[in-house]
């Protein structure tokens, strides 16, 4: 990922501002997700082999061609991409990734969404941290669609729902019909965007609903988009991990969290 001057302003203010190790941590709610979450250190069953996976992803020379939907790239400057340059520079790290599996599993998450499934690496995750929820993945992209298909039928990984469309098509219907247990932003980095994402999402949420947008510091439009919305009315708890951000909605938080963390 290619780093701008907005980013490292703000890292640098994060490194400055965010509690290390979750100490002076008082909300119970937010207390356990450091406990159970950022700060647990336990290699879970399934990291070794994911692992495994993006070691494989790392090495594939294969080619593919990939339309823009969304604010753009900062790193490729043609459509053409490798599987292995995607799974460098375009999917979630291990480390964000193994933050997203502890999390739906601690907090036992039936219905997970994610907004951009790219090489599909990430969306194992989603779905190995509980095998007994349903992730539903939306990419606009078909051939990433289909090569995210296969990596999860060749590693038997089956509660998974591919849907090949632009976010703005499926999302409204999608929330209709299904809970909102987590929703992953991870495309489309506008403020525009994600203020739609977030708007719609908040007409679905309910009090154990999780929504995480990746990427809060890529630009002064995402930045923005943050604030506005861990300052929204709905929102009792927001969390700032720099690289993700996540809201929470739990009512029986009575006064209002906003943390910063290092990880
Ligand atoms: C950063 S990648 C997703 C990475 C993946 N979630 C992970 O964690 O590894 C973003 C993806 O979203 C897709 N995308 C961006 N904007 C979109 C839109 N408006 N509709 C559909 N797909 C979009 C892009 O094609 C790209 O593959």
């Amino acid at each position: 990922m290619t780093i701008n001057f907005h980013q490292i302003k703000h890292y640098i203010k994060h490194c400055l501002t965010a509690k290390w190790g979750g100490h002076g941590v008082h909300s119970p709610f937010a207390f356990q997700l450091c406990e159970e979450v950022f700060y647990n250190h336990n290699s879970f069953y399934d990291f070794e082999e994911l692992q495994k996976i993006r070691k494989q992803l790392l090495n594939d020379k294969t080619e593919v061609t990939v339309e823009d939907f969304g604010a753009g790239s900062k790193t490729f400057t043609t459509n053409k991409r490798k599987i292995k340059d995607l799974a460098a520079k375009g999917t979630s790290t291990a480390k964000q990734s193994e933050t997203l599996y502890k999390l739906i599993n601690f907090l036992n998450c039936n219905t997970i969404i994610e907004l951009g499934t790219s090489v599909g690496l990430n969306t194992l995750y989603l779905a190995k941290a509980n095998k007994n929820g349903k992730v539903i993945t939306i990419e606009g992209s078909k051939n990433l669609v289909k090569y995210a298909r296969e990596l999860a039928k060749k590693n038997d990984v089956s509660n998974i729902e591919f849907i090949e469309a632009k976010f703005d098509d499926a999302l409204p219907t999608l929330l209709r019909n299904n809970s909102l247990s987590l929703l992953y932003i991870d495309g489309n980095h506008t403020y525009e965007a994600t203020m739609r994402y977030f708007n719609l999402a908040l007409a679905k949420k309910d009090n154990s609903s999780v929504i995480v947008f990746d990427d809060i510091y890529w630009s002064p439009g995402m930045t923005k988009a943050w604030d506005e919305i861990k300052n929204n009315v709905s929102v009792t708890m927001s969390i700032d991990l720099f690289y993700f951000g996540m809201i929470f909605f739990k009512e029986e938080v009575k006064e209002k969290v906003d943390l910063k963390l290092f990880l």
